[in-house]
């Protein structure tokens, strides 16, 4: 269905406020990630996304669908992505990441992804995506990918 819609990539703007705080409010999609925030928190985690300029948004046909997420931990860029519930299983973060990844700085940058290990999802997203699984000292499964 979506493989013949268009996928842009561009910076987290103003107009993304309402889907970033849907994302970071939801449940479901907080599942694997963290406690879901009040829609305050989510607000005040928007602007601080919008000051740091550390989010992108993928867009299908201009509406924002996935938003990649990558913050700086020592000397690895740590990335992630969340899409809503309402638009899982149609490859859409297949289709993201394989644009995001290829694209500076991502594409030249040391990457890591820390993942629940029963967020096959996304695990699966880092395997077909070269990144190798590291040891990890804590709970999550831990993959890196270093520029080639
Ligand atoms: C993880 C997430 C980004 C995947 O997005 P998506 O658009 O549904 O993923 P895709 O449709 O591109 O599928 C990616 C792969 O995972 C598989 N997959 C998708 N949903 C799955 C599920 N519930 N269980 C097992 N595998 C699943 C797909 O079959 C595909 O594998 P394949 O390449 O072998 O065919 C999405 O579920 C999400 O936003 N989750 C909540 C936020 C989150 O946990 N983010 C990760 C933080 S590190």
């Amino acid at each position: 269905m979506s493989d013949q819609l268009r996928l842009t990539l561009r910076p987290l703007a103003e107009s993304d406020e309402a889907f970033y705080v849907a994302l970071y409010s939801d449940e479901l999609t907080m599942r694997f990630v963290a406690a879901p925030l009040s829609p305050s928190a989510a607000l005040a985690s928007f602007r601080a996304a919008i000051r740091r300029r550390c989010r992108h948004i993928a867009a299908l046909e201009g509406q924002p669908r996935v938003l990649l997420s990558a913050d700086r931990r020592g000397a690895w860029l740590e990335i992630g992505l969340m899409l809503l519930p309402a638009h899982w299983g149609h490859r859409l973060a297949t289709r993201a990441f394989a644009l995001w990844l290829s694209e500076p700085p991502i594409a030249s940058a040391p990457l890591l992804i820390r993942t629940a290990e029963e967020n096959v999802a996304m695990r699966k997203l880092a395997e077909r995506h070269g990144f190798a699984r590291a040891d990890s000292a804590e709970s999550l499964a831990r993959y890196v990918r270093l520029p080639v």
